[in-house]
């Protein structure tokens, strides 16, 4: 994000003008007209998503570190993600898969989009996202295929199962953002019905200690509850035809048969 010579910040300790900060060292200790002092600090992807503009509720770091380790999210892959709502999980993901991965996201809520936008454009990624207006729940298009990754955040995330595991390539991984654990018991019936393996049900809390000589203790701040998350990845459960398995793909000519074979039959995989 740049700023301009001729404008300040106001904050509750005072006036920063922007001059006394353009050219500045980071780390640098800068003064308030009220003779305060704060530190320029390079913003980091969590600082973007805790100032984020919100539309929406947001998936917050303390949730988007366990998916990002848990799914194995990096570089050069291809994320799905079923409700932008305000682009924070959208930013941190495509913060990850940048510079040779994308993010393909999707809502349905134009206000919510332009928001969404606006967030993941200062958080510098939008190079590396699509956004679409479009709602998988109804829609009979399949516009991404061969995903690594599918993050869904909708109060449903059970519809969009099926539509997910055509999207997913074998092996990928689902993370569904449940605030209610009546959302995690559809999800994974869904999930089992059809064919992931690997399901996980988790609810990640953070607490922060105020850590002082001699009395080092949890701190009376904290988060309440926020949500649940669920995981799991594709599989074949032999319930069908034999499918395109990873070894398949070892060979060009096999390759090319799975794609004739994907565009014929196009209901399931
Ligand atoms: C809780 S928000 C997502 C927040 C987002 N994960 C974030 O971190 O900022 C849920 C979003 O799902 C969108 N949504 C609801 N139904 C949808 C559908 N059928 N398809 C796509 N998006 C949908 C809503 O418009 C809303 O923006």
């Amino acid at each position: 994000m740049n700023i301009s010579k001729k404008e300040s910040l106001h904050t509750h300790i005072g006036v920063l003008k922007h001059a006394d900060a353009i050219g500045k060292e980071y780390g640098s200790r800068l003064m308030t007209n009220k003779d305060k002092y704060v530190y320029l600090l390079e913003p980091t992807m969590y600082d973007y998503i805790m100032k984020i503009q919100h539309g929406t509720q947001i998936v917050y770091p303390k949730d988007l570190g366990y998916i990002a380790a848990r799914a194995g999210i990096q570089d050069g892959q291809k994320i799905l993600e079923i409700g932008t709502g305000s682009g924070s999980m959208t930013s941190f993901v495509a913060s990850i898969v940048k510079p040779r991965g994308h993010v393909y996201t999707f809502d349905v809520d134009e206000n919510f989009m332009k928001i969404a936008e606006k967030n993941i454009r200062r958080a510098g990624v939008s190079k590396y996202v699509t956004q679409h207006n479009l709602d998988l729940k109804t829609s009979k298009e399949t516009p991404v295929t061969d995903m690594d990754v599918a993050l869904i955040d909708l109060g449903d995330p059970w519809i969009v199962i099926p539509k997910v595991r055509q999207m997913l390539k074998g092996s990928g991984s689902v993370f569904a953002i449940c605030p209610t654990m009546n959302q995690l018991e559809k999800l994974t019936m869904a999930l089992v019905e059809n064919e992931f393996t690997d399901i996980e049900s988790t609810e990640h809390i953070i607490r922060t200690i105020e850590a002082r000589e001699g009395k080092t203790r949890h701190s009376f701040q904290g988060i309440g509850h926020t949500t649940y998350l669920c995981f799991a990845r594709k599989a074949f459960f032999g319930r069908t035809k034999a499918k395109a398995t990873t070894k398949a793909k070892t060979t060009t000519k096999a390759k090319t048969t799975t794609k004739a074979k994907t565009t014929k039959k196009s209901t399931k995989n």
